[in-house]
């Protein structure tokens, strides 16, 4: 079976690619030509998720599926959330964005947090919706080189280091895109 994951994220395919059984051949975006950025101009992270595999499945006519990830924190109410990859600003930059986030934390107590991904999956003209939650608390300085992202600034319960420490295999054993992967595969494969 072939499958399309509708994203230009190369960390993104590099962890879900490690997750899908071989039976299941996935493509990015580049393998299938699709070289724009594809909107996600939604409210909410399933909006957005929908939203990009729409555009695929009727641009490209490919079966698909698509996430969006909202990193939500307890004392910024839930802030970025959707609007995690332009929290600094229009340039999606990372280092921006962690650092408006510890900024805007300072020295508060309430470091709790969660990522939550949701996974739009469109198969034979059905849509099928998997949500993953990850959660666990903000450091006060950044810690690690793996990953990308917020992975820097990020510990999930249970462990003292922070994504961005672990490596890509126990970081898809705990984390809200390795669950909501693996609930789609799941349904894929029952
Ligand atoms: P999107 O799902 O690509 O729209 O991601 C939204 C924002 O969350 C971007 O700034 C990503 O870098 C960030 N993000 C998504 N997934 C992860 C993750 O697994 N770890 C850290 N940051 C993430």
């Amino acid at each position: 079976m072939k499958l399309v994951f509708a994203t230009n994220n190369t960390n993104k395919i590099k962890e879900v690619q490690a997750l899908v059984p071989k039976h299941i051949e996935l493509l990015s975006l580049a393998d299938i030509g699709c070289t724009e950025d594809i909107p996600e101009t939604a409210p909410t992270l399933s909006g957005n998720a929908k939203q990009k595999a729409n555009y695929v499945k009727e641009k490209y006519g490919y079966d698909c599926f698509a996430d969006d990830t909202g990193l939500e924190i307890e004392a910024l109410q839930g802030a970025p959330g959707v609007y995690s990859a332009r929290y600094a600003g229009a340039s999606k930059d990372p280092d921006a964005n962690m650092n408006k986030v510890l900024h805007e934390l300072g020295d508060t107590p309430n470091r709790n947090a969660q990522f939550k991904t949701v996974i739009a999956l469109i198969l034979d003209g059905n849509t099928h919706v998997f949500t993953g939650i990850c959660k666990g608390t903000i450091t006060t300085a950044r810690q690690g080189i793996e990953g990308f992202g917020y992975d820097p600034i990020f510990t999930p319960e249970g462990y003292s280091k922070t994504f961005a420490e672990l490596t890509l295999s126990k970081k898809n054993e705990i984390s809200h895109r390795g669950k909501a992967v693996a609930l789609c595969i799941d349904f894929l494969t029952r």
